[in-house]
């Protein structure tokens, strides 16, 4: 007679006897009422339990419930202005499934360490919870745009035989008689889907051997990466900026709860959208020098210059032409300045920092040729890549997305370490 349903949806069951299978979030008691704060994954709900309204078996187990045992239990919905949810349930009748005990994670503050060891139980927090919905939406928004825009999802491979964004980060692991690399980017396989399709973008984890301890690095995370045959540089960020302020606007319309319970500006927020500001590099070193940073002309942007610079601007911002010898092999020069690479990073603002990386790829087959002698990197690994500029080369771009930056930056937490289920870091392999 009871019907299990997922409190999600307890609205549309008001006056109806339902079960609800989840875990004790929270319990409470007040003047012979135990009110239960039960958690189904879904949602959260207060149920209430009193002495004279089931046998003394069930008040006893109520009362004797510990935080995060699992149970099934059974009553009567009803609506509760009153309760967190506005709803509440009258249990008639509980069954426990495993009593927990003593559950570590409790209301005290915890160090950061502490919790991450635990991160298989932390994940049940509402702040964890929180974060892992909206990266959810994050990446289901990021496919509808895609797949809106007539994008084919094209899976790129994990065991490379080269590298693609530099030797020095490269993870390393024995392939039978041989080596391979964990991927870096799905870019170079997306170039020669892109030339089947017209259209593409892989979404897959990616792997560096980061060295560094920051706020923005991980040694896995996850990538969009959409690869345009014919595209150019300033249509590429078009897209960009097209693309994020869809995905703003999507988590904006699903979870502006969620937001404000992880203390996100909202307001912030809804300034994101499209156009971008677009500076050039030289422009963008001008005012972070201005702004206290010794960068110098031709220096990659460090984490604090992102920050300086990112600091300025209420919207992302796009940086485009770098120096080209500060960047990857496989970038085109601009033809009317080839000091330059045709590419671009998309900054997000309040200090967040490069959450896109982008730009024109060579297709000229000797000037990349002579790219892959001058990076040190062994022809034999690119014959295949270098085929592509062979056989009908034509103009062509793309970017990488990173899910875990964009994540911290809509959720507007200080660290990427929260952003992924399981992290992986310099100092992070388990749980
Ligand atoms: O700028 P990156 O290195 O660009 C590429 O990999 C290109 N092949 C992408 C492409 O054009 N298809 O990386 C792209 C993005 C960065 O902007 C950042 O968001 C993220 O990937 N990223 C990281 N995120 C977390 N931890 C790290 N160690 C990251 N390295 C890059
Ligand atoms: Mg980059």
């Amino acid at each position: 007679m009871y019907k299990w349903v997922y409190l999600d949806r307890i609205s549309e069951y008001i006056g109806n006897k339902v079960t609800i299978k989840g875990w004790l979030f929270n319990r409470r008691s007040s003047g012979g009422i135990n009110f239960l704060l039960l958690r189904d994954g879904t949602g959260i709900i207060q149920a209430s339990i009193t002495k004279d309204s089931v046998s003394k078996e069930i008040f006893n187990i109520a009362s004797s419930l510990t935080i995060e045992s699992s149970v099934i239990v059974s009553g009567e919905v009803k609506k509760e202005p009153r309760s967190m949810s506005g709803y509440e349930i009258i249990i008639e009748n509980i069954e426990v499934i495993k009593l927990t005990e003593e559950y570590p994670i409790t209301k005290k503050e915890h160090g950061i360490e502490f919790l991450m060891d635990l991160r298989h139980l932390w994940l049940r927090s509402p702040r964890q919870r929180a974060i892992l919905k909206i990266r959810n939406t994050i990446i289901k928004s990021i496919r509808d745009f895609f797949d809106d825009e007539g994008f084919t999802l094209v899976d790129a491979p994990i065991f490379t035989p080269s590298a693609c964004e530099g030797t020095t980060n490269l993870f390393e692991v024995s392939y039978f008689d041989d080596k391979a690399y964990l991927t870096q980017s799905g870019q170079l396989y997306m170039e020669a889907a892109c030339m089947a399709l017209g259209k593409v973008y892989c979404f897959g984890p990616t792997f560096r051997a980061e060295k560094s301890k920051t706020r923005r690095h991980l040694t896995e995370f996850w990538m969009i990466e959409p690869e345009i045959a014919y595209i150019t540089l300033e249509e590429s960020m078009e897209l960009q900026e097209k693309m994020l302020s869809y995905v703003v606007e999507k988590v904006l319309e699903k979870h502006e709860r969620l937001l404000k319970f992880l203390g996100r500006d909202i307001n912030a927020l809804r300034k994101i959208k499209a156009p971008f500001e677009r500076l050039h590099y030289d422009k963008a070193v001008e005012i972070l020098q201005k702004n206290g940073s010794d960068i110098k002309w031709g220096d990659d942007f460090g984490g604090n210059d992102e920050t300086i610079l990112t600091k300025l601007f209420e919207k992302p911002v796009f940086v485009h032409r770098y120096p080209a010898e500060a960047k990857a092999f496989y970038m085109k020069k601009d033809e009317e300045s080839p000091k330059y690479a045709l590419c671009s990073d998309l900054l997000a603002p309040e200090g967040y920092g490069e959450i896109i990386g982008g730009g024109q790829r060579e297709d000229d087959y000797e000037t990349l040729l002579n790219a892959i002698h001058k990076h040190g990197l062994p022809e034999e690994a690119f014959k295949w890549y270098l085929d592509l500029r062979k056989y009908g080369s034509v103009p062509h771009g793309g970017f990488g997305l990173g899910i875990e930056r964009t994540v911290s930056w809509i959720c507007g937490l200080s660290h990427v370490r929260e952003t992924i289920p399981f992290p992986r870091m310099l100092k992070r392999l388990t749980p």
